[in-house]
Order: structure tokens, then sequence, then C-alpha cells
């Protein structure tokens, strides 16, 4: 399978991974072929990419971090607070803690696969599948930093709702398509103060919760909101859902553009350590990455095109890639595949942007 832009949606692909909505339904199923009326409803709904059956990609298996049902019940459950406290209602806390508590045991369970998150969310959807993903960078992030039960519960909790003073915010302003005038970005900000208020009152939980709603937007030396708070004056917990909310947001695919290759969002990152994020906690992350993810396309030293099938945890600069073009752009007819590990002096060159495969010819087997 392999992720495909919107505006390369053809009639006759078929669908190779479910998308739900908000309310954790199926909007569109695996095996379901793609036909022009379905593709203007994907278009309608703002989904900037579908995972498509691909040939030459043929056989190739995501692993989710998260279960697809646990996913989904996680957005509908964040939905539903936000809605609760959009119409002045406490929102149910015992569910959140629930839903989180899920979080955590899937994530640990399977913490040795590399990071490598592949859904994808509607306009609807876009904000609770942010939260959930934070909630999953988050928990990794402090599961490397070795927090305990008890500590990860209070960090994933407040990761997963660190967003939720946004519901105070104006929704022409968070959804203006253009640049905010300054005035707009000023009350874009409240949300980290909104989201401190609606945590610390009438629920039961940890002040500290309350806190990473406060101080996910304040940077390491003082360059961040609402107070520009500096170095250890952050909380631990914001340093980290800073940095997870950073990487989502880098690496989602959104209908106005692409999402970045992980590669590139980490070495964003790594250019902010120590200036904007905490080095230990981007550090922490990023060991958890899948850099070259299962399903993309990469260019290596030698001059072959192929796709990543496998990834080597403890080196994941070297995956294992099924070579598809030679050097000189032709199709290679048997099937061949190298784990970089295991050879000297081939390295990858670079990723591939899905535009720039379609444009090789390798979305549609004939290359
Ligand atoms: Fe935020």
């Amino acid at each position: 399978m392999q992720r495909i832009r919107l505006e390369e949606l053809k009639p006759g692909m078929v669908v190779a991974k479910p998308i739900y909505d908000q309310d954790g339904r199926v909007l569109l199923n695996r095996g379901v072929v793609l036909r022009e009326s379905l593709i203007d409803r994907l278009k309608e709904i703002g989904c900037p990419a579908v995972y498509i059956e691909v040939p030459l990609a043929e056989g190739i298996v995501l692993p989710d971090l998260v279960k697809e049902e646990t996913r989904a019940r996680s957005i509908c459950q964040v939905r539903k607070a936000f809605d609760d406290v959009q119409a002045g209602r406490p929102f149910d806390i015992e569910a959140i803690r629930d839903t989180v508590i899920n979080i955590i045991d899937e994530v640990l369970a399977n913490a040795r696969i590399l990071v490598n998150l592949t859904d994808i969310r509607t306009y609807d959807s876009y904000t609770f599948g942010h939260c959930v993903n934070v909630c999953v960078l988050s928990i990794l992030t402090g599961h490397k930093l070795q927090l305990n039960e008890l500590e990860m519960r209070d960090l994933a909790v407040g990761a997963i709702l660190h967003d939720i003073g946004k519901v105070r915010i104006p929704k022409e302003i968070l959804q203006k398509p253009g640049p905010l005038t300054e005035a707009e970005f000023d009350l874009v900000k409240k949300h980290t103060v909104h989201g401190f208020e609606i945590l610390r009152q009438d629920y039961d939980l940890s002040i500290l919760i309350a806190h990473i709603a406060y101080q996910h937007h304040e940077r390491l030396q003082g360059q961040g909101y609402p107070r520009g708070l500096k170095d250890a004056q952050i909380h631990r917990y914001a340093q980290i859902v800073a940095v997870a909310d950073s990487f989502d947001a880098m690496t989602s695919e959104r209908v106005y553009r692409g999402a970045i290759p992980p590669v590139k969002a980490v070495a964003t990152l790594r250019e902010m350590s120590g200036e904007f994020f905490a080095p230990d906690v981007v550090e922490g992350l990023v060991s958890t990455i899948a850099i070259y993810p299962i399903g993309s396309w990469v260019r290596l030293t030698s001059g072959h095109i192929g796709v990543v099938v496998d990834v080597n945890n403890k080196h994941p600069n070297l995956p294992v890639v099924r070579l598809v073009l030679n050097p000189r752009g032709e199709r290679i007819g048997t099937l061949t595949e190298v784990d970089l590990i295991t050879v000297n002096d081939l390295f990858i060159d670079s990723v591939f942007l899905p535009e720039e495969m379609e444009a090789l010819g390798l979305l549609n087997g004939q290359g």
C-alpha cells in the first residue's frame, strides 16, 4: 500500500486502509474502488490523502503502534470532551482516563516498533487525531525518559487534552485559510490560558495536567507564549508535549501541503534543539521514530530507487529496501530486497515525495 495525495487519486484505484470520521465511523473502507464521485466527496470533506493498493508496493504492511479501533474510539472521546466543554458542561474525565490507559498499554506493548503514524484526517477530525498522536508520541518520549506509571498517566492525560482551550477560540480564526493578523494570533495564543482554566477547576486532576495545557507553547529560551517561560520554569511534561506537538504538526498530511517526511522533521527538531526544545526530550522522541518509514520511496547512494519494506530498530538509518528501478531508471524484474545493515557503503541518498513518484511512474506499476 501507498499513501497517495488527493490530487493524484484516480478512478479505479483500490483503498488499502480505512478512513474514519470524528465519531470513529468508517468513511471509506478497505477494498473500495474509487469512483470520480467518491474522489469529489473526499475533496469536500477535506481528506488530504488515501492509502491505495499499489502493485510495486504490494504486500507492504504498515505496523500500527495503536490499533485502528483504539484510535477511532480515542478520537471520539476527545471530541466528546471538546463538545462538552464548548457546551459549558463538565466532560467525562473517567472516560478520558480510561482512553489514555488503553493507549499507554498498547503503546508500551509495542514500544519496540519504530513510530510510523499513518493516520489520515479530514478537516473535521484533524484536531482530535492530532490530540491522540500527541498523546502517543508523548508516552513514547516519557517512556524513554524513564517516567513511572503514574507520571505517564498525568503526562498522557495532559497531552491528549493539551489543546482543549481551543474550544474558546472562534472557529473562523482557527480555520482561517490565510495568515492571521496580529490581533487574531493574540487570540489564538490564549488557548493555552483557557486550557489551564478549564482543567484546573472541578476535575479531580493533578494541577500538572492543567500546566501542560498552559505551557505547551513555551520555548526553552523564552521565545514561546503565553508567559515567555525559560528552561526549568517550563515543566518537563510541557517540554515533552511541545516536541510531540511540533513533530506531529510537521508530519501530518494537510490539504494545502503534503506531509513533511520524518527524516526532515527530525532534522528540523534537532536544529531547534537547545534553543527552542530541551535536547534530551528531542533525542528521546527521535530515538523512537522510523525516519524512513515502511512504504517510503527512496533513492540509494548507488542510484537505485526502491521502497522501504522493513526497518531496523537499532539502526533507523539503515532499513530494508525493495529495489524497483536500477540506476539507469529501468525496472528491475526480479524481486530484490537489500538490508542496508548487511552491505557496506550503501546508504539512503534521498526520499521521494508522492508527486515525484507519480512522475517516475511508480504509482501505476509501469515504471
Ligand atoms: Fe496548542
